[in-house]
């Protein structure tokens, strides 16, 4: 620990000096640094002195240890005080080596997994110089639409949250000041900026207190709970007040009735954003707004730096304010030890041995093979060997399998799916790979390759997908189904009357039309990261069995969007015994049901469950039941199902979701295998906000499923009562 008094440091700063602590800047700005580091906004003139540079107290998108170091000791020379800066970075799914996309890593269902992927991304970072990463970002999720699905682990709260969780126990460890191979981690993004309307980035949220505390809130706070260190404010607005200005929802919420003592920061260009969304005149408002809300950090804009002190000596905020926020920032880089080694674990020779070292892109294939999801197979899989195979489409050999955030990893160093089909051959050479198209163009040679690759195979594997600049940030599409010159390349190639294995590379659920009924099979492969070839291909050939299940619902068309499992009946549901032919909620053109549910994967063997029974049709308080069922693997092949478990309370106080997961549990049968499973459901686990916002459980009646996906389940039922 530090023995440096940080009171006493904050009393013998100027105003000035402190509220450029307040101020973080992207590299540029920076004096020392070689690469430019990431940009992730608006560049445009901040208007602020050498000196706010000078002093200001934290960088973003740096890594390398070289540049830290160079930029850190140069830093430490200009400021009078000596004060460290705090590097920050997007680390999202790992440094050098990139693991699945968030989404992806959802699908697992494997927290341990999930917080070694982090681990190891942290140790990376680390060693290149991070101090903290802007992660995990855990916003919930409903709309395919929105390019940003991909950060997260999907449209379930109580799954995001036990996801928050791993990671920032992979990111901070258990003793993030001792252990120099951690970084400060920073949930992402307060509040609820996954439920933009329409699926566009940066638009409007408008939820209901309850909603937002039930479905999207429980994300943040379980991070929270594990110890995160940081928050970072959303670009939306909440109930009519952009989150970086919210007051209710950042003072009050987070900070007094959470109890948050640490760093929030803006999200970039956030506060001054406040102009844009109309609620600050101009920037001296919006930075006033901002400081009162609770934000101690500006990240790439400069109200504070321009407008603080003048706010300060017209009495519109107090001092007090501002000294607040700069503690928390200083205690910060006390705890990660920066006032003693300014450097902490950036380290040029240490970092040449770990980043992207053999054990970390184990992990990551290890984890790629657990997050692909098996959607179809009709019979076609797994390959053989010994079959003649064409490798075709725009993903065939395109290193673009990293995914959205992914800026310190390398295209070139990742694993190929036709490179790695390959090695899995008898006879390698009879390997035919052709683009077939691009992602968006196509050229009748393009196809011509194709079509002679194909000729000259038993089986197409056909690699199509969404470049990954297609979702992400700013990465929102209106039409989600696949670019139109890769599903002509289907269409073309069924012509050929080969079948078709098609495997995705993208970052969202997509509308399958033109692809689901056309291929024999389809693997949802996401963005697998480093080891992505390897992982399709283990997988294709059956050296490892398909264990993922969705974690989002993939659209029967984008015209249901959003459509999620964990919602409400409705007045008029369709399918009730009395309902009439029109009168009901559906559509007229399409089915209400999204094509794949939520918890849907499928496996090479097959899993039987039976004897699913409730210890009691009764419950007590105090008096938590068992759910027991068991699950047979009746194929031939070893497996590992995800059982699930979910409740529907079926009179609330208010509407509650037709179904809710409480719990699931990962088993891994051998052929012939039984296990039991058994579940506790507890009463805390069937509370819920009511009309007042209270969190209680209701007297009634209840219903719980058991079983592989939220569609195929086998209903109990039981009675709370009190
Ligand atoms: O961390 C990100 C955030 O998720 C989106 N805007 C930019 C930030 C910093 O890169």
């Amino acid at each position: 620990g530090s023995t440096i008094s940080l009171p006493d440091l904050l009393a013998q700063m100027t105003l000035d000096e402190k509220i450029a602590q307040l101020i973080q800047l992207a590299v540029p700005f920076y004096e020392g640094a070689v690469d430019a580091g990431l940009i992730t906004g608006p560049m445009e003139s901040l208007g602020i002195t050498e000196d706010t540079v000078r002093n200001s107290g934290s960088v973003l998108g740096m890594a390398g240890a070289a540049d830290t170091i160079n930029v850190q000791r140069i830093h430490l020379q200009n400021n009078r005080l000596g004060i460290p800066l705090l590097m920050m970075a997007d680390i999202v799914h790992g440094f050098k080596t990139i693991f699945p996309v968030p989404l992806a890593i959802g699908c697992s269902w494997d927290l341990e997994l999930a917080e070694l992927s982090a681990e190891i991304a942290a140790k990376e970072a680390a060693v290149s110089g991070v101090h903290v990463t802007y992660a995990p970002m855990v916003d919930l999720v409903r709309d395919p639409r929105w390019g940003r699905v991909m950060e997260s682990t999907g449209e379930d709260p109580y799954l995001n949250a036990e996801f928050a969780r791993a990671f920032v126990r992979g990111f901070q460890g258990s003793d993030l000041a001792g252990d120099r191979d951690r970084v400060a981690a920073c949930v992402k993004h307060f509040a609820a900026y996954g439920a933009a309307e329409g699926g566009r980035d940066y638009n409007t949220v408008d939820l209901s207190e309850r909603q937002l505390r039930e479905f999207y809130l429980p994300g943040y706070k379980a991070a929270l709970d594990e110890g995160c260190e940081m928050v970072m404010t959303s670009f939306n607005t909440v109930d009519g007040i952009a989150a970086t200005g919210n007051a209710k929802l950042m003072r009050k919420l987070l900070r007094e009735e959470w109890g948050f003592g640490g760093i929030l920061i803006s999200d970039w260009g956030a506060v001054k954003e406040l102009i844009a969304h109309g609620i600050a005149a101009d920037e001296s408002e919006a930075a006033a707004k901002a400081l009162k809300a609770g934000v101690d950090i500006e990240m790439m804009t400069s109200c504070y730096a321009k407008h603080l002190s003048g706010l300060v000596e017209n009495k519109e905020i107090e001092e007090a304010l501002i000294d607040e926020a700069v503690m928390r920032i200083l205690t910060l880089k006390q705890k990660l030890g920066l006032f003693e080694n300014p450097y902490r674990a950036a380290d040029p020779e240490r970092e040449k041995e770990i980043v992207f070292c053999d054990a970390h892109r184990e992990a990551s294939l290890a984890l790629a093979v657990k997050s692909c999801v098996l959607l179809k197979n009709e019979g076609v899989l797994p390959l053989q060997p010994s079959q003649r195979i064409a490798v075709i489409g725009p993903f065939a050999r395109s290193g673009d399998l990293l995914g959205p955030w992914s800026w310190t990893g390398s295209h070139d160093a990742v694993v190929r799916l036709a490179d790695s089909i390959k090695h899995k051959l008898d006879h390698p050479a009879e390997l035919h790979v052709a683009d077939g198209c691009g992602i968006e163009t196509s050229t009748d040679a393009q196809w011509e390759e194709a079509r002679a690759a194909a000729e000259a195979s038993d089986v197409i594997v056909l690699a199509l997908g969404e470049h990954s600049d297609m979702s992400g940030e700013a990465g929102c599409r209106a039409n989600i189904q696949l670019p139109a010159v890769q599903l002509e390349l289907i269409r073309k190639l069924r012509t050929l009357d080969k079948p078709i294995v098609v495997v995705l590379f993208n970052g969202r659920p997509l509308d399958l039309h033109g692809v689901y009924h056309e291929a024999d099979a389809i693997l949802e492969a996401w963005f697998p990261g480093s080891e992505g070839g390897n992982a399709v291909a283990e997988l294709l050939f059956g050296y490892a069995n398909p264990s993922g299940r969705l974690t989002m619902s993939f659209p029967f068309s984008v015209g249901q969007v959003p459509v999620y499992y964990n919602a409400y009946n409705t007045g008029r549901p369709q399918g009730a015994a009395d309902a009439q032919v029109r009168y009901v909620s559906q559509y007229l053109d399409i089915p209400n049901e999204p094509l794949l549910p939520f918890g849907f994967g499928l496996s090479y063997t097959a899993f039987e469950y039976s004897d699913a029974r409730i210890s009691s049709d009764q419950m007590v308080m105090g008096q938590p039941l068992e759910v027991h069922v068991k699950v047979t693997n009746t194929g031939s092949v070893a497996g590992i199902e995800t059982v699930q478990l979910y409740v529907r309370d079926l009179a609330g106080e208010v509407v509650r979701p037709v179904k809710e997961l409480k719990d699931f549990r990962r088993v891994a049968l051998e052929p012939g295998e039984t296990q039991e499973i058994a579940f506790t459901l507890s009463e805390t686990q069937l509370r819920y906000y009511h009309s007042d916002l209270s969190h209680t459980s209701d007297n009634g009646d209840f219903t719980v499923f058991v079983g592989p996906n939220s569609r195929e389940t086998t209903a109990l039922s039981f009675q709370l009562t009190k």
